[in-house]
């Protein structure tokens, strides 16, 4: 393999995403075009709508790739597909691209896992030699709240996940209930910055069999009730009407916070790793990044943070670990399916 570029391709939710990375670190080019606004409407995201938009998107996005790396498709080493999980119609669209384009020119093809990925890409972001595996690993999402352990990267195990929302999805069901805007992370914790994040004690999820995990739909439905006044049965208010909003937005966002900080620690005490990774567009939140240092400052741990434009979806984590998966020569044929899980 005289080449050292790989061709990415990401379709699994609402961003269309190429690029162009060389020997799995150093980013050649990125596009990536976001669906938001096609969904914001509708205060998540609409599948039928994403996999027609990936339609319209995958093409240009590549083609943008290529162009901005100034190379061809005859200049790689091969290519790298998100192919699970996420919704399987547009994961369709990346990979039946990235299969026609891998069997015109005799490329490589390799399937990727996204949450593998965004694992990775916590990897990239930190200075060459840094981040020593194993580490433990947050991935929080709009679709995904999971504590893996990675003990390289093509060697990851899940230790955590959520029994029900996503910790991202919790942040845009809350967003939805105090009038804010789609994608919610952004809104309600930009709004939380003129709360008193201990006004309101929300619930912190524990697993009764002392395992590790994550619930957030009963935190979703605390905040209801909180601003319903404590009466379950009451009209849930106007956003304009709720009192104290800018309170129950950083109260609920320190619950979030809290819950994903300390499960993610104690999966490191607990494995007796030194080093914690966090990544997934909800790692954008500034207060999780300052928790989770200061945290892991008082456990002796280290953590990392990819810079924010690499924790939401992107192409460059899924060439970056794209490459390590040729490099090891397990390459998938055009068989390659998708999958949802
Ligand atoms: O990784 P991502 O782009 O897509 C998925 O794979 O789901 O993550 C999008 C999610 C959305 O739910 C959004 O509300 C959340 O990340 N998010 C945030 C912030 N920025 C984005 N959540 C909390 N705080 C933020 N600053
Ligand atoms: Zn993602």
């Amino acid at each position: 393999m005289t080449s050292r570029l790989v061709l990415g391709i990401e379709s699994s939710c609402d961003e269309t995403a190429a690029a162009v990375v060389e020997a799995g670190r150093e980013v050649r080019s990125s596009v990536i075009h976001s669906q938001v606004e096609e969904h914001a409407r509708y205060g998540g995201v609409v599948p039928e709508i994403a996999g027609r938009s990936h339609l319209r998107a995958i093409l240009p996005a590549v083609d943008g790739a290529l162009s901005q790396a100034g190379v061809d498709l005859d200049d790689l080493a091969g290519i790298a597909v998100t192919n699970r999980p996420g919704l399987v119609g547009s994961l369709l669209v990346g990979l039946s691209t990235a299969k026609a384009l891998a069997f015109t020119r005799g490329l490589p093809l390799v399937g990727v896992h996204h949450i593998e990925a965004h694992v990775y890409a916590a990897t990239m972001g930190a200075a060459v030699g840094e981040v020593r595996f194993p580490c433990v690993a947050l991935v929080a999402s709009g679709g995904h709240s999971a504590v893996y352990q990675a003990d390289g990267p093509l060697s990851m195990g899940q230790l955590a996940t959520t029994r029900d929302d996503a910790a991202g999805e919790a942040f845009d069901k809350v967003a939805h209930l105090l009038g804010l805007p789609y994608p919610g992370g952004p809104s309600v914790s930009k709004l939380a910055e003129e709360g008193d994040p201990r006004a309101i004690r929300f619930p912190r999820y524990r697993a009764k069999d002392g395992g590790l995990g994550f619930s957030f739909s009963g935190l979703k439905t605390a905040v209801l009730y909180h601003i319903r006044g404590g009466d379950a049965l009451a009209p849930t208010p106007e956003p304009e009407d709720i009192e104290a909003r800018a309170d129950v937005a950083a109260s609920f966002q320190e619950a979030v916070v809290d819950a994903l900080v300390e499960t993610t620690l104690r999966a490191a005490r607990e494995r007796g790793i030194d080093q914690v990774l966090v990544a997934g567009g909800v790692a954008c939140n500034l207060r999780l990044r300052e928790r989770m240092a200061e945290r892991a400052v008082e456990e002796g741990v280290q953590s990392f943070f990819p810079a924010p434009a690499w924790c939401t979806d992107n192409a460059v984590m899924i060439a970056g670990l794209g490459w390590h998966r040729l490099l090891s020569g397990e390459l998938d044929g055009l068989a390659l399916d998708a999958s949802p899980r």
